[in-house]
């Protein structure tokens, strides 16, 4: 049958990739991460959804499965992982409670180096509705996000998956 064929595939596989994972400790299944992801401990799904329970409303509300889809819009410019590359935007690990414009390695537009402040949800929020109203002159090249759920899921996504600690 068909079906035994694909089953015993998917077996052998599995088996391939138990044998050579270099990073074996970390075992989140179905996330194929080709560059072995740095040291830093991800968090387990309870602690995620812990960590969400604890942020501030609306974020406590945020749905993280839509937040992880919402973030295919920046994901073609923006990684999140720790000590991830940039690529056209500058990579988000610790954004929050980071100065706008400060990530080590990346070129910033006089706009966003000079905005003066340090990022949180509220700064986000404003920053991910409406870039180019935010801080004109920026190089962003991205619309905006007109839909105030999918910025809460969005931003409550990147609070649990950029290394975001509650009081920062
Ligand atoms: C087409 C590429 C592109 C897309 C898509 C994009 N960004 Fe960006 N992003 C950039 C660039 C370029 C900058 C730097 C802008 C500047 O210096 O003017 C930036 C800057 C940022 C910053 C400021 C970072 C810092 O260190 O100060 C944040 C936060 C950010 N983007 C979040 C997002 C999020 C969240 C999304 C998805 C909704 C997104 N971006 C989509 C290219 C992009």
């Amino acid at each position: 049958m068909r079906s035994t064929v694909i089953v015993s595939g998917v077996a052998i596989l599995a088996g391939l990739l138990a044998a050579c994972g270099p990073g074996g400790s970390d075992s989140t299944a179905g996330s194929a991460t080709p560059a072995a992801a740095p040291a830093a401990p991800a968090l387990t799904d309870a602690e995620k959804q812990e960590l969400l329970a604890s942020l501030p409303a609306p974020y406590n509300t945020g749905n993280l499965e839509n937040g992880k889809t919402t973030f295919a819009l920046c994901r073609s410019c923006h990684t999140i992982t720790p000590g991830g590359p940039n690529s056209t935007g500058p990579n988000l690990h610790g954004v929050f409670g980071r100065t706008a414009g400060t990530h080590a390695g990346f070129k910033y537009s006089d706009a966003v180096k000079n905005a003066g402040f340090n990022w949180d949800a509220e700064k986000l929020d404003a920053w991910l509705a409406d870039p180019k109203g935010f801080l004109p002159g920026n190089r962003m090249t991205f619309v905006g996000l007109k839909d105030a759920e999918k910025r809460r899921d969005l931003i409550a996504y990147l609070k649990v998956e950029t290394g975001y600690k509650p009081g920062e």
